[in-house]
């Protein structure tokens, strides 16, 4: 879809349909009151009308008119007018605040992922556009108004990339796929790109995230990419959980379980969207993206439940359950992200526990860490950016739970409650001592994939992550 902003008055600019949110309050006095309440048109939240006779659609939205309100609007407008059969389509009253919200509304909102449909269903809608100078006779600036659609482009069009990859199937998006699809973005937009395969990944001591990679016929890999501007402001860590498939290995998951579990890869596609967009922007900071692709799969070569591996920083794991396999995949990663560049803030992306959607329902976020201001400047961020987080708190006593009577740690609880924040503390063996107060965890296992649409998001992958980093990265490291 393509957004444009133009420099004209409302009335003066050329589509072929117009798109009006009216609140329950203005229908009173909207010109076509009459025959839009003989519609049944109440101005509910969402609610659309269209009166093809006046070229107009028109949606309702709450009275309290919040950017969610009108990012949830105008995407569910912009579905309702890619099934006409009008080419383009503008837009009426706005704010500069809400500008963005709308802008995201049309960008994730006509996001359609039929790669595997044989006959995709054509849509005529190709150009959604703005006027600086509403119908209303407001007027906004027009330079802030075209940074804002510059950069929510960038943004948007990021997170559509992340649907993307999540979207795409096992067997097409492998973890030599996955290095392929960060070699080519790379080359797209001038990052750096190093490859670890399997021996490179055995020379680095990696024996954790290669035990989940063992009996899979697609063999792991290990990305680097790095974005490095002339005078950072600051450097900053990004950690991607990239199960390509997640059969949950020996520990097989049930089979209504496993299905949906392509999208185990959602934290290392998330960090691939937030280079890309980081870049895309130009901003002064120095961002490293490290994800471990893997497969954790079943064979006469699986790793086991009863197995002890040595970690990339020497800790010992006893494994009691192979289906908690993303944090012995991170606990590597981090491990070598940590060793190969000195950040400022590390932050890492998995869909990591089921627990979290139990703890903080389907939609959102599960936030952990040490350092309480920096998880509140995430949740701000997330606010901002239309994102649901929540936080879940570490205390001693949930510590004590993934003790291990053999090893150093064990990779799951000894008790059943609590499995996003025992999750998190396990990963917290694998952050040094100096990166502690540095350091957040993001359990994106509900918010990365939807099965049901809600909000901007359709069936499949939502890009959890990327507009709430790009937030917080541009609020916090100018
Ligand atoms: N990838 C799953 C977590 C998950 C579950 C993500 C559902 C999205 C939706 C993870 O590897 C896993 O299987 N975790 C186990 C941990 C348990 C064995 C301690 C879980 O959540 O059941
Ligand atoms: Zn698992
Ligand atoms: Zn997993």
């Amino acid at each position: 879809m393509n957004v444009k902003l133009l420099n004209q008055p409302f009335e003066h600019i050329d589509a072929e349909l117009k798109l009006e949110f009216v609140t329950p309050k203005g229908l009173e006095t909207h010109p076509h009151s009459a025959l839009l309440t003989q519609a049944g048109f109440k101005a509910d939240q969402e609610q659309l009308c269209a009166l093809h006779e006046h070229r107009l659609l028109v949606c309702g939205i709450d009275a309290t008119q919040s950017d969610e309100l009108y990012r949830s609007a105008m995407a569910a407008a912009i579905k309702a007018a890619m099934n006409f059969t009008y080419a383009s389509l503008k837009c009426a009253q706005y704010t500069p605040e809400h500008f963005r919200a709308l802008i995201e509304g049309v960008v994730l909102g006509s996001y359609k992922f039929e790669s595997y449909k044989s006959d995709p269903k054509p849509f005529k809608l190709s150009e959604v556009i703005f006027s600086n100078d509403n119908h209303d006779g407001s007027s906004n600036a027009f330079d802030v108004l075209e940074t804002t659609l510059h950069q929510t482009l960038i943004i948007a069009k990021a997170t559509n990339f992340v649907r993307n990859l999540v979207n795409q199937t096992p067997y097409d998006m492998t973890p030599q796929m996955m290095a392929v699809t960060a070699d080519k973005l790379a080359a797209a937009n001038n990052l750096e790109c190093t490859i670890l395969d399997v021996n490179a990944l055995e020379k680095e001591k990696m024996n954790a995230m290669l035990a989940v990679g063992r009996a899979s016929s697609n063999p792991p890999r290990l990305i680097h990419l790095a974005y490095k501007p002339a005078n950072p402001k600051k450097v900053i860590t990004l950690v991607g959980k990239g199960l390509t498939y997640d059969s949950g290995g020996l520990s097989l998951k049930a089979s209504t379980s496993m299905v949906t579990m392509k999208m185990d890869k959602a934290g290392a596609c998330a960090v691939m969207g937030i280079i890309k967009a980081v870049s895309e922007l130009k901003l002064d900071i120095e961002v490293h993206a490290f994800v471990g692709a893997v497969e954790n799969m079943i064979g006469g070569n699986a790793y086991k439940p009863d197995d002890v591996l040595v970690a990339k920083n020497g800790k010992t794991i006893e494994v009691r359950n192979t289906d908690a396999e993303g944090r012995l995949v991170l606990a590597d990663v981090l491990g070598y992200a940590q060793e190969n560049v000195k950040a400022d803030y590390i932050f890492d992306y998995a869909t990591l526990t089921g627990a979290c959607m139990v703890a903080l329902g389907p939609y959102t976020t599960g936030v952990m860490g040490h350092n309480e201001e920096l998880k509140q400047e995430w949740l701000s961020a997330a606010e901002a950016s239309g994102e649901y987080c929540g936080i879940l708190p570490f205390n001693r006593h949930l510590k004590k739970l993934i003790k291990s009577d053999l090893a150093d740690v064990c990779n799951v609880s000894s008790k059943p409650y609590g499995g996003a924040i025992t999750a998190a503390l396990f990963l917290d063996n694998f952050i040094d001592d100096d990166m502690k107060e540095k350091w957040v965890h993001f359990d994106i296992a509900g918010s990365a994939y939807t099965e049901s649409a809600w909000d901007v998001h359709t069936y499949g992958g939502t890009g959890a992550g990327v507009r709430m980093t790009l937030n917080w990265l541009m609020e916090h490291c100018k």
